[in-house]
């Protein structure tokens, strides 16, 4: 079956995956049939509530799981017929818990690992590593045991290791959980930088904020299906989707939709918009 065309389709597709199915052993069925597109250089919002599906559909895009059954095709290639050293070359994951990422004994091995594995040339190695590290602020603990560091810091070594491995497509799970505002978004203006440089981005998150600050797709996952696919603008506005999801739209969506009375329009997602809409009286754009 091939879905209706989504916002993601065209040539330049990056990610295509058809009815995928994902089963772990023991017979939980984490996903039932999931079929998207996702461009190069897009930046998509992977939401939705706890064991909805998230970190399990993120893991068969980058070979960590492979499919019960469906296809994910990465780059023009099937996955299931990609070594995963191949694939991780194309999607990097930094896992939702970076503590199961970090085994080395200073940050600098572990930023190098990956690209060490991944066969490049020393000189190669070295640049990709002094990259990655200045990416993620990271130069002044390259001799500190990752393990030792305070949680922000352990998911900068974490990501920076995807950096370093260079990969055209980001899956970050839930980065910036345990990170206070300042770290927070210094990370995702560091996301931003990537895909301005034309990385495509997966962000899984349940910070509204920063979807609606960042993405420029919103996938809302339920039970291991996708239930919505849209802009955050049209995301936001459903609140009965969101709200099924157990997720909370920004604050100033909620502020706005509280504003109805007033005129103000429901799909508002920034503070700007808001005061735009305050002063023209609160009439319909
Ligand atoms: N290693 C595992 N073994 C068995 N079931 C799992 C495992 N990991 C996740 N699950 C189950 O798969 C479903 C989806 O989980 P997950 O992909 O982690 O969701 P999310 O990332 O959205 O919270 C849940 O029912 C979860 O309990
Ligand atoms: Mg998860």
């Amino acid at each position: 079956m091939i879905p209706a065309p989504s916002p993601g389709q065209g040539d330049d597709k990056i990610i295509s995956v058809r009815n995928l199915r994902f089963t772990y052993e023991g017979g939980v069925v984490a996903i039932t049939d999931l079929s998207i597109d996702i461009r190069k250089g897009d930046y998509v919002a992977l939401v939705g509530g706890n064991g909805s599906g998230k970190t399990t559909f993120a893991k068969n895009l980058n070979g960590l799981l492979r499919p019960s059954s469906g296809i994910v095709t990465i780059r023009g290639r099937d996955a299931a017929r990609t070594a995963v050293p191949e694939l991780a070359k194309i999607v990097g994951y930094a896992f939702q818990n970076p503590d199961y990422q970090l085994f080395c004994a200073t940050v600098e091995e572990e930023v190098r690992f990956g690209p060490l594995n991944l066969g490049y040339s020393e000189d190669d190695i070295r640049r990709k590593v002094e990259r990655a590290l200045d990416a993620m602020n990271l130069q002044h603990l390259r001799d500190k045991p990752p393990l030792s560091l305070r949680l922000g810091e352990r998911r900068r070594v974490s990501i920076a290791s995807v950096i370093a491995m260079d990969p055209d497509i980001f899956i970050l799970d839930e980065p910036t959980t345990g990170l206070d505002t300042e770290e927070s978004d210094m990370l995702m203006q560091k996301l931003q930088n990537l895909n301005v440089e034309g990385k495509t981005i997966i962000l899984i998150t349940h910070d509204m904020r920063l979807v609606s600050e960042h993405a420029k797709r919103v996938v809302v996952m339920s039970v291991g299906r996708i239930i919505l696919d849209s802009d955050p603008r049209g995301a936001f506005s459903d609140l009965e989707i969101l709200r099924r999801s157990n997720l909370e739209p920004p604050a100033v969506t909620k502020l706005a939709h509280a504003l109805k009375d007033k005129g103000i329009p429901a799909d508002v997602i920034s503070p700007q918009e808001l005061v735009f809409h305050l002063l023209r009286g609160g009439e319909s754009r």
